[in-house]
Order: structure tokens, then sequence, then C-alpha cells
């Protein structure tokens, strides 16, 4: 990397956990346009993972994700070990407020500060001219885009679109966890989200619309709803009449799976 900078070549970061699926790809092909050399990051990293959360069985596919890389062209893969990117006597801590608290920050305490911290140290290391995240952890790329403008990390932060399977869920790495009938059952998480967004479109309230689109969550097979808000694309703040700008935001349980999920409104 130091090479290509000498040269000139401008660089582009891709941080993933592997386990690399379509919507990876697209975040690759989009840095591939937007830099003369593509650098792709898997690290699971246990410091975005809370007690009981699925940090073991978290799925490792490396040989795989590399091959997947080369052949969509990214120059070079770094999987570090946890305890290059987390050495003996590692003491450093990094939060966010208020960005980080809301949603999955509410529900999965710590998560965001472990995942800041290692975006940190990934950005620090290639010290890429822009980094790519995907918007179906909308959130994550919030918080991202404050943390870089807070500490003057010099890296432009770009979102990618969610890819979807044909019948509407969002692709992720966690779907290989759901048996045939909780992927049936799934798809209702973005449907639900989605009739959400239709709603608060046409001018309905947005609490009315998100209390609906909990219920047919349940209804369909969910064992819980984490969330469903409809808030503010960029401060996070709740969303409590139509005609503002809008996300609309859910996270549910089935199983021992929590999905997540976003639509624009
Ligand atoms: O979105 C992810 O896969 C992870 O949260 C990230 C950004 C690679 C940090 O570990």
């Amino acid at each position: 990397m130091t090479a290509w900078r000498r040269d000139g070549l401008s660089v582009a970061l891709v941080p993933t956990m592997g386990a690399l699926h379509e919507g990876h790809l697209t975040l690759m092909r989009l840095a591939r346009r937007e830099a003369d050399r593509v650098v792709a990051s898997i690290f699971v990293n246990p410091a975005q993972f809370g007690p009981g959360e699925d940090f073991e069985r978290y799925p490792r596919t490396e040989a795989a994700d590399v091959a997947k890389l080369a052949s969509a062209g990214v120059e070079a893969a770094f999987a570090p070990s946890p305890r290059e990117m987390y050495p003996e006597g590692f003491a450093t801590r990094v939060h966010i407020d208020r960005l980080g608290d809301v949603l999955c920050g509410a529900h999965r305490p710590g998560h965001f500060d472990g995942m800041a911290l290692i975006v940190v140290k990934l950005l620090l290391s290639a010290l890429p001219d822009v980094a790519i995240f995907g918007e179906k952890d909308y959130q994550q790329l919030q918080i991202i885009r404050r943390f870089t403008a807070d500490l003057n990390i010099p890296v432009r932060i770009l979102g990618g679109p969610i890819e979807r399977e044909a019948d509407g869920l969002a692709l992720s790495s966690r779907n290989r966890y759901l048996t045939p009938e909780q992927r049936r059952v799934a798809v209702t998480l973005p449907d639900a989200l989605r009739a959400a967004r239709d709603a608060v479109r046409a001018g309905g309230d947005p609490a009315a619309a998100s209390a609906k689109a909990r219920d047919a969550i349940l209804a369909a097979g969910f064992d819980s709803v984490d969330y469903v808000e409809i808030r503010d694309p960029a401060t996070l703040d709740l969303v409590t009449a139509p005609g503002r700008p809008a996300r609309v935001f859910g996270a549910a349980r089935l199983g021992g799976t929590r999905l997540i999920d976003n639509w624009a409104v």
C-alpha cells in the first residue's frame, strides 16, 4: 500500500468479517470504480460481539472468501489474527454518543464501541482514500461517518446499496443460520418494513406504521422484535410526523438468529 501511494495510486478499503456474499461483492465492485487499488479486510472482530452472541459460530470461510475477492479483482486481502489486532495489554476504547445509543446500540451494549475500535484500527493501518460499508448496517455507516469526521481521519466514507434475495430478504452472512422454515418466515421483516415505508410515504403516522409492522413480524412467527422505528437518516432521531426525511429500521429475532434491515422512505 505504501508503494501504491508512492506511485500516486488511490486506494479503497472494504472492511468485512468474511463469509462473503453478493452484497460484499457489490461493495468490492463499487470500490473498483472509486479507486485504483482495492484492499479488503477479513476479521471477525471479537470486540463487537456481546456475551451470548454468535462470535464462536460466526461463519469463517476464509479460503472461499479469498477466491471470491480474487475473482472480483481485489488486489489485496488483509486477514489479521485477533492477537495482531488486540495485543497483550490492549486498553483503548472508542465510544460514540447519541448515534450509538439508539436502535441496535440499545439492544447490543458495547457493539458499536467494538465496531468503531476495529474500524479506526483498519483505517489507520490501510490509510485508504475511500472506505466502503454496506447500507444494510445503516446505523453503523452513520456512526463511521461521525467518528471519522470527529477524529479527523482523512478518508471518504461511502455507503453501498443493500443487495436482496429475489423475495426481498437482505443478504447477510447470518442468513445461513436459518432453517428452511425460518427462511420462509424471515422475508416478513423486509415486507413489513417496506409496508411501513409505503404508509409513511403516503402521509401515514410513523408510530402507527411502526406498530403495524411490529405486529406483522410477530404474527409471521418471529420470536421477538428488538425495534421497528422510523428515524431521520442523518441524525437517527425519531421521526414523529410524515413528510420529513426518514428511514424505516427494524431488528427481530428468529430462533437464535437476529436479522436487521432498513428502507429509505
Ligand atoms: O459490517 C461489518 O462486517 C463489520 O461491522 C465491520 C465494519 C467489518 C467491522 O468489523
